[in-house]
């Protein structure tokens, strides 16, 4: 879905989520959300925000699983994405603090596998993801699946691309104060939602948009593994879309 820009993109996945929100809260059942952080949901989140301040919306029935976290940084780091997501959305909803689930960096590392593990199995036992939110990096990362993610892999830990810490440097004070790793959803615990949409802005994300749609799927370009799936709906602004 092209979009004139990304207001109207943001609006229009709203909507998609406070409509499922309503129906299940009709129906006293939950809604699973998977979230992601970045520049690129911002909008959304506003929005989200603004529905339940103005019109009302309960998260009450709202269970969220983010998509990754930085290995090794404290929840109260100002670049944590435990952080980002207070700030960004959870502190402003009426979401129960037990229905928010972030993967955790400060795991030891002898326990992150069997964490991880568990992280799926929490996934499962609320019924899985009904709704999972993208953004996509320049490698082609969908959360921090780096180029030579494997589409079934699972909740994992993985080291970091040379040109994702270099993009995120700007959020940190230099490249060298980025994590080296992340713990992040797997591809194939992402194909199993039910409906995906990943969001784009801006011509710097027109290549990678490009590739991912029209190239064959590949390990080497990991969301283009979203063609496998059968829900999957890429809203992006003109610019984005500018070399399809
Ligand atoms: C990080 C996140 C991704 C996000 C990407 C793009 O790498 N782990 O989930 O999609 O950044 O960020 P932005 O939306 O700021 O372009």
């Amino acid at each position: 879905v092209i979009c004139r820009d990304a207001v109207e993109a943001s609006e229009q996945v709203a909507r998609e989520i406070i409509d499922l929100i309503r129906k299940r809260s009709e129906e006293s059942k939950p809604v699973v959300l998977g979230l992601a952080t970045g520049s690129t949901p911002l909008l959304l989140y506003k929005r989200l925000i603004q529905a339940h301040r103005d019109e009302g919306l309960s998260f009450k029935n709202v269970i969220t699983f983010n998509l990754d976290e930085y290995y090794g940084l404290e929840r109260e780091h100002p670049e944590s994405y435990w952080k980002f997501m207070h700030d960004q959305l959870f502190d402003h909803i009426d979401i129960p603090a037990e229905n928010i689930n972030l993967p955790d960096g400060r795991v030891p590392r002898d326990e992150v596998f069997a964490y991880c593990q568990n992280y799926e199995k929490q996934i499962e036992e609320a019924g899985g993801l009904d709704i999972q939110i993208l953004g996509i990096g320049r490698t082609g990362h969908i959360g921090f699946n780096e180029p030579g993610s494997s589409e079934d892999s699972l909740t994992r830990m993985v080291t970091l691309d040379h040109l994702t810490r270099k993009d995120a440097a700007r959020d940190f004070q230099g490249e060298n104060a980025v994590p080296r790793n992340a713990i992040t959803m797997g591809i194939g615990t992402i194909l199993k939602a039910e409906k995906i949409y990943l969001m784009a802005w801006g011509q710097a994300k027109a290549e990678i948009i490009s590739k991912a749609v029209e190239a064959e799927p590949t390990g080497v370009l990991p969301a283009s593994f979203l063609q496998l799936h059968k829900n999957a709906t890429f809203y992006i602004d003109r610019a984005a879309a500018s070399e399809l």
